[in-house]
């Protein structure tokens, strides 16, 4: 028998293997909010590059640490369903945040412990009264390991790097395959690796391989769960 019980749904995965597709998909689905927290980590590595917190290959940590009380980040009223602009004090940064620049930075400032707590502590907030699918990479593992349910999404780094190039290209017609295929494969590396927060899938939580399923497939086999659990 269905319920009206508002669940937390995890999705974590891979840099560009189509995590926020499916979430913002689920979400629509289900009538519930979607929470991209890659957005969230990209804004704060926005706000040390505005203000210059930052070298090319490094941020400089001290500093963004005793101005990180300045940042606010909220995501705004929705454009339409699930698209809602990611606000920073007050700015839309919806676009820039996407940016080569930011995507070279963002993995570095994720490393930052302070980062992490001030996010995941704004995170937990958010998803307190459920009915939210939230992607990220350490959802399922740290935000909510209490998450009804938990998703892990991964494809071939090859198959990522094509996807996004086909994205960015609109935008940076001068970017090239291996450009995007670098930073995806560094970003791995370090996602992984990091000690706080890595990117891992939770013991309890479905593979989805998004290279081997159309996005109506995965969203089936979502919704498959989600039917399954809240029949229970
Ligand atoms: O999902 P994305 O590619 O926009 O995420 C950008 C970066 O943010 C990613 O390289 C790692 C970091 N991130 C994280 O450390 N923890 C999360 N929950 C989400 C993203």
């Amino acid at each position: 028998m269905q319920n009206d019980r508002k669940l937390i749904i995890a999705i974590d995965g891979y840099a560009s293997s189509g995590k926020s597709t499916l979430a913002k998909a689920l979400a629509d689905a289900l009538g519930y909010v979607f929470i991209d927290t890659g957005a969230m980590y990209r804004g704060v590595a926005y706000f040390s590059y505005i203000n210059g917190l930052y070298t090319k290959d490094s941020i400089h940590t001290e500093a963004l640490i005793k101005r990180l009380d300045e940042v606010h980040l909220v995501f705004g009223d929705p454009i339409t369903g699930n698209d809602r602009p990611l606000l920073l004090n007050g700015e839309n940064i919806n676009d820039p945040i996407r940016s080569s620049e930011i995507s070279a930075l963002v993995s570095l400032v994720a490393v930052i412990p302070e980062v992490r707590t001030k996010l995941v502590d704004l995170q937990r907030q958010m998803g307190t009264l459920g009915g939210i699918v939230m992607d990220g990479r350490d959802i399922g593992t740290v935000v909510f390991p209490q998450a009804d349910i938990k998703i892990f999404v991964t494809a071939d780094l090859d198959i990522r790097a094509h996807r996004r190039f086909i994205e960015m290209r609109k935008h940076m017609p001068d970017i090239t395959l291996e450009a995007v295929e670098a930073n995806l494969s560094s970003r791995d590396e370090i996602d992984t690796q990091r000690a706080i927060g890595p990117l891992k899938q939770a013991e309890d939580a479905v593979l989805f391989d998004t290279g081997l399923l159309t996005r109506e497939t995965q969203l089936e086999k979502a919704l498959t769960l989600v039917h399954e659990l809240l029949a229970e």
